[in-house]
C-alpha cells in the first residue's frame, strides 16, 4: 500500500480550517493507504508556546484525531517529539537545503513579520524539519490545505537533489489537496487564511468549541457588501460568501454547482443559518467522542505508544539508508 504521511501542529486548538483542509482527507484514505499521522509538537515551538497549554494541545489533538475518524488499528497515530528520527534527520536535511529556499518561503516571511521578538532560527528552518518528516516514512502521499503546498515544494526539490548525488534514497512525495475546503478563511476576513492562532477569536471556528458559540460566529461572518446581495462562488468578488458556500459544501457533501441555485431567491442569512446548523451537525458527534476518549488517559497513552513504536521502525530503516549513502560509519 502506498504510505500517507500527515501532520497538524498543537498550537492551539484544531479549527473547522485543519478538519475541512486536511483531516477529513485523512479518514478517507485509511482503507486503501499505509497511513501515518502525527501530531507536530516540534514544529510548534518554533513559535513560543506556553507549556502547559502545549502539554494539553498534544492530547486534545490525539482525543481530535481519533474523534474525527482516525482509527488506531487502521492509522499510525504519534507524536513527532516520541519518534527521535525526527530531529536526526532533520538535521541532515538543513545540511541540504539552502538559505535562498528558506528564503522565499512565505509562511517564515509572514510568521517573522508577525512576530519580530522571536525569529529564531526554528522558525526560519522549519521546512527542513517538515521535509524530514515527509522523507522519513518514504511518504507518496501528503494530505494538506493549499498552505503547505510550497513546504511540499521545497520537500520535492531537496529530495530530488539528494537523489541525484547519491541514488534513489528518497521517495518524492506528491500533495495530496482537495478540491473544496483547501483554503477555508478567516470569518471576519475572508481575504485571509483561518487560523488556529489567530488573536482574534471570531476569526476561527475551534473544533471543540460550544455549539451555541460556533453558531454565533457563523452567523456574525462578514458577507460581502455589493449592491445586490446575490449568492454566488468567486472567491475574488465574493469572498466571504464563497467561503460560507465552500464551508456548507464540505459540511453536507454537496457539490458548490448544486447548491448554488438553491441560494437564488434567499439572503445572507439563510445561507448563514445554513451553514452554522450543518456545521453543528457535522461537529456534534466529534465533540461527543472527544469527550469520551480525552477522559481515558490509559487508552491516549496506549494509542501514543503504539504509534511512536510503529513509527520509528519505519523511520529508522530511512536513517540507515541516509546514513549509509552520505557516508557515516555504521555504529558497530
Ligand atoms: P497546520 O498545523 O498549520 O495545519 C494542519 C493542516 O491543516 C491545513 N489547514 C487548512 N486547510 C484549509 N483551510 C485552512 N484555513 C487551513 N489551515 C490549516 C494545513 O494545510 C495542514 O494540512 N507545516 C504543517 C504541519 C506539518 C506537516 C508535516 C504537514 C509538519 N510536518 C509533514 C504534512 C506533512 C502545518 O503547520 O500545519
Amino acid at each position: 500500500k502506498p504510505i500517507v504521511l500527515s501532520g497538524c501542529q498543537p498550537s492551539g486548538q484544531l479549527t473547522l480550517g485543519n478538519y475541512v483542509g486536511a483531516l477529513r482527507q485523512w479518514v478517507d484514505m485509511q482503507d486503501d493507504n499505509e497511513c501515518l499521522y502525527m501530531l507536530v509538537d516540534m514544529h510548534a515551538i518554533t513559535v513560543r508556546q506556553d507549556p502547559t497549554a502545549l502539554h494539553n494541545a498534544c492530547l486534545d489533538g490525539l482525543a481530535l484525531y481519533v474523534a474525527c475518524g482516525i482509527d488506531p488499528s487502521k492509522s499510525t497515530i504519534f507524536m513527532q517529539s516520541h519518534v527521535p528520527q525526527h530531529a536526526q534527520l532533520a538535521w541532515i536535511m538543513n545540511c541540504y537545503t539552502q538559505m535562498g529556499e528558506l528564503n522565499r518561503m512565505t509562511q517564515f516571511k509572514d510568521k517573522s513579520a508577525k512576530n519580530i521578538t522571536n525569529i529564531n532560527s526554528g522558525l526560519y528552518t522549519y521546512p527542513a524539519l517538515m521535509a524530514a518528516d515527509i522523507l522519513l516514512y518514504q511518504a507518496k502521499q501528503v494530505p494538506v490545505g493549499e498552505d503547505q503546498k510550497q513546504h511540499l515544494e521545497l520537500t520535492r526539490d531537496v529530495a530530488t537533489r539528494f537523489n541525484n548525488a547519491y541514488g534513489d534514497v528518497f521517495t518524492i512525495p506528491d500533495p495530496y489537496i482537495p478540491e473544496v475546503g483547501a483554503r477555508i478563511m478567516s470569518l471576519q476576513d475572508p481575504l485571509k487564511k483561518m487560523s488556529k492562532s489567530d488573536d482574534n477569536q471570531n476569526n476561527f471556528v475551534g473544533l471543540l468549541e460550544d455549539p451555541k458559540k460556533i453558531s454565533k460566529k457563523i452567523k456574525r461572518a462578514v458577507t460581502d457588501s455589493d449592491e445586490q446581495a446575490r449568492i454566488y462562488f468567486n472567491t475574488s468578488e465574493k469572498p466571504g460568501v464563497s467561503n460560507l458556500l465552500s464551508l456548507l459544501s464540505c459540511a453536507t457533501g454537496k457539490p458548490i454547482a448544486d447548491l448554488v441555485p438553491e441560494y437564488e431567491d434567499k439572503m445572507y442569512g439563510h445561507l448563514k443559518t445554513d451553514v452554522a446548523d450543518s456545521i453543528v451537525a457535522m461537529l456534534e458527534p466529534i465533540q461527543a467522542k472527544f469527550t469520551e476518549l480525552r477522559q481515558d488517559q490509559t487508552e491516549l497513552n496506549r494509542i501514543m505508544a503504539s504509534g511512536a513504536e510503529k513509527a520509528q521502525v519505519r523511520a529508522q530503516q530511512t536513517i540507515d539508508k541516509v546514513y549509509e549513502a552520505i557516508g557515516f560509519v555504521a555504529s558497530p
